[in-house]
């Protein structure tokens, strides 16, 4: 069978996040993996989106050409989808010129049939600026669900697709402005005429459809369907193929979706078949799967199966569309317009790429929204992936290497429970596929790791760790058949979770392509004898906690003697001193007037928080400050020990870069036991007793234990 494995087109607008891998990538590259292990001839295309209006407005953002944007961020996506183990078979982008070529094709041959016509409509004008606003430039309020921020083109958060006049107080998102309506030229695609056709396969053989989806369809096509601007004024975008319209291009989304055909045509024309892509779109048999996100819906199950109508009646529409819901971060949609998520090149700089997936998959928002949740993704990948998938090949494989000669050892005599354990594997292998049949991801996956887990009981019950002393070939028995659930496991893991898989694969002792298997292969044994390559455990545990570091690492202080002090001239309660640190001399303001005569302090040493972020005190600059005790009685400075030379080093390192007030106040520095003092961590996990030489630091005054020091 042909499968068409289509990915919708990421906007090259700034990072994707993992919400928009979990509805296009990830699971279209799943279900297209698991069709080439099946044998089906498969196709994989998409391509970054180039002429959105998302990447007019960075351009516009930064001051550069749209084309800058684009080509920066496609590069991008690119580089993420392969860091994520995607495989497409073309990645390809609409800024091609055989994109455009064969998108201007598709709009003649359209408008040759009558489906485009010439119209005048009133589009959003912006005064400000002296020319037509692109939809997206128009923000107001959702007149369907009174979303505050919808924009001209759609409302992120119903979904439905709006024209700029329908938002309530409309305004330019450049100046705010209202902008005025006025008339301009453009073509229009009469969706109007395809209603019916649309209706009537809305209703014809969907039983494997997502029902949300279904219902948005059909809900749709209830409200009726209205022609539709297909041009815009603009100039980032492909040119409209007809005279007088050279300052205008063809609507982004209108061309967009003829992307899964014309990269089609792109991948058969880079092989010299330039007919060949006819074998996808024009077999009757082929299934052609869409994998998009809500947002997404209408473009996907309306206008692009209109579109194909309308050029060619025979051709191809979508056998599935499952599009999900939206994956969210602490409750609010994960969007790449709101800056907020989990975004994929930061999560892949961090993580291996399977335990992305990995969670991804889990968490998949099929039917309806879920949540991505940091504490989650540690945990699921700790207590699920690690604990039940790794840690069971892990058993299998390190206790054959280190009992058996790093070999696979031989299966002599099958007992009921090892007969049962292969039976498993036939059943789970089943379970497996029947999901991926029907593009139930998440479930596929915990049929996968159903298996795993039968593992891990299957070994807990045999305990071959016993048998190895008693019973030595029934231990050979056991963990025989544990890799074999393990070699099992590479395969059906394969779609999920390609590198680790590979991983694995390679672990038991096989030289090929894990991804090269086919899917029943699953079901084979592997041979007694064969070498295994046991290496490190299959994933790495995720810890989400700050590292812990060194607190006092954070500090400078030191010994310093005063040498001189004048009063400050603006301020009562402010002493101006200059301090010798042994090899340097600074000045610092300190607020002792009250507590200390001029000339108990001249001379006299002291200790010095050496990196403090200098600050002018009533317009004197202070560069450090000298640490004292306060309590309801006295104020206390401390007391280096007695024969430590100038500029020892009491806490931290000469050199600790420079400390802002604000987080010095989140340590403690406290009056300890006999006025000794004591410092603390930002948890107060570290406790350092002040001193130079082992001999402490002590506080003046004889302020009470449990002072604060400051
Ligand atoms: N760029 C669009 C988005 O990210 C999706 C386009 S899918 C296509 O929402 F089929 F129109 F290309
Ligand atoms: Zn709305």
């Amino acid at each position: 069978m042909r499968i068409l494995v289509c990915v919708a087109w990421p906007y090259a607008a700034g990072p994707r996040h993992l919400g928009h891998a979990v509805s296009t990538f990830i699971p279209a590259d799943i279900v297209a993996r698991y069709h080439r292990m099946i044998g089906d001839e498969v196709l994989m295309v998409g391509g970054t989106d180039m002429h959105g209006t998302p990447t007019m407005v960075l351009a516009d953002e930064e001051g550069v050409a749209p084309s800058v944007i684009a080509e920066r961020y496609h590069a991008l996506h690119a580089k993420n989808i392969e860091q994520l183990g995607v495989q497409y078979d073309l990645y390809w982008n609409t800024a091609d010129p055989h994109h455009k070529e064969w998108v201007q094709e598709i709009f003649l041959a359209l408008k040759e049939k009558g489906h485009i016509y010439e119209g005048t409509m009133v589009s959003p004008f912006c005064v400000t600026d002296q020319r037509f606003l692109p939809d997206r430039y128009v923000e107001g309020i959702c007149p369907h669900c009174g979303f505050p921020r919808a924009r001209g083109d759609q409302c992120e958060n119903c979904g439905r697709i709006l024209d700029p006049f329908e938002l309530k107080e409309p305004r330019c998102r450049i100046h705010g402005t209202t902008p005025i309506p006025k008339e301009t030229k453009h073509f229009f695609f009469r969706l109007s005429a395809f209603e019916k056709p649309l209706a009537a396969w809305a209703e014809d053989d969907k039983e494997h459809w997502r029902h949300h989806v279904l219902t948005f369809m059909r809900s749709w096509l209830r409200e009726g369907l209205k022609d539709r601007p297909i041009t815009r004024d603009l100039d980032w975008g492909i040119e409209v193929p007809v005279p007088g319209y050279e300052s205008k291009r063809i609507y982004v989304w209108f061309e967009a979706v003829m992307g899964y055909l014309t990269a089609t045509k792109e991948w058969y024309r880079r092989r010299n078949r330039p007919e060949g892509w006819r074998d996808f779109w024009y077999d009757p048999k082929a299934r052609h799967y869409y994998f998009i996100g809500k947002d997404n819906i209408v473009f996907h199950t309306i206008i692009w199966p209109a579109i194909l109508m309308g050029y060619d009646r025979k051709m191809d529409l979508p056998y599935d569309v499952p599009a999900t819901q939206y994956l969210n971060i602490s409750g609010e949609k994960m969007s790449a317009g709101r800056g907020k998520g989990a975004w994929l090149p930061d999560l892949l700089e961090r993580f291996d790429p399977d335990q992305i997936r990995y969670y991804g998959i889990a968490t998949m928002p099929e039917t309806k929204d879920t949540d991505f949740e940091w504490e989650d993704f540690e945990r699921r990948n700790n207590n699920e992936l690690l604990a039940i998938y790794g840690n069971f090949v892990h058993r299998a494989l390190t206790f054959a290497d280190k009992n058996f000669a790093h070999e696979v050892p031989p299966a002599t005599f099958l007992d009921a429970t090892d007969k049962a354990m292969v039976r498993a594997i036939e059943q789970q292998v089943g379970k497996v596929a029947q999901n991926l049949e029907y593009v139930h991801i998440k479930d596929a996956m915990k049929e996968a790791i159903q298996l795993a887990r039968l593992g891990n009981q299957y070994v807990d019950q045999k305990a071959p760790w016993n048998l190895l002393k008693t019973d030595r070939a029934a231990c050979a028995t056991a963990i025989h058949v544990a890799l074999r659930v393990s070699r099992a496991l590479a395969i059906i893991m394969a779609p999920f979770l390609p590198r680790s898989s590979s991983r694995l694969w390679h672990a038991l002792g096989h030289d090929s392509d894990v991804h090269a298997e086919r899917w029943n292969q699953a079901l084979d044994d592997l041979p007694a004898g064969q070498k295994l390559r046991v290496g490190k455990p299959l994933f790495a545990k995720i810890d989400l906690r700050e590292p812990s570091e060194d607190p006092t690492a954070r500090f400078d202080v030191r010994v310093a003697r005063i040498v001189d002090v004048k009063e400050h001239p603006n301020a009562d309660k402010l002493y101006v001193l200059q301090i010798d640190m042994g090899d340097e001399r600074r000045q610092v303001v300190a607020g002792i007037r009250k507590d200390y005569p001029i000339d108990r302090l001249r001379g006299r040493n002291v200790v010095v928080l050496a990196n403090l972020e200098p600050a002018k005190l009533r317009g004197i600059e202070s560069r450090g400050m000298l640490l004292a005790g306060e309590d309801e009685t006295a104020v206390g400075l401390l007391i280096p020990p007695e024969d430590a030379p100038l500029g020892s080093q009491i806490l931290g390192a000469k050199g600790a870069p420079t400390l802002p007030f604000s987080e010095f106040q989140k340590y403690k520095f406290q009056v300890g036991p006999d006025g000794t003092v004591v410092f603390r961590g930002l948890g107060g996990e570290a406790q350092v007793t002040l001193s130079v030489d082992g001999k402490p630091v002590r506080v003046d005054k004889g302020l009470k234990e449990g002072t604060w020091v400051h």
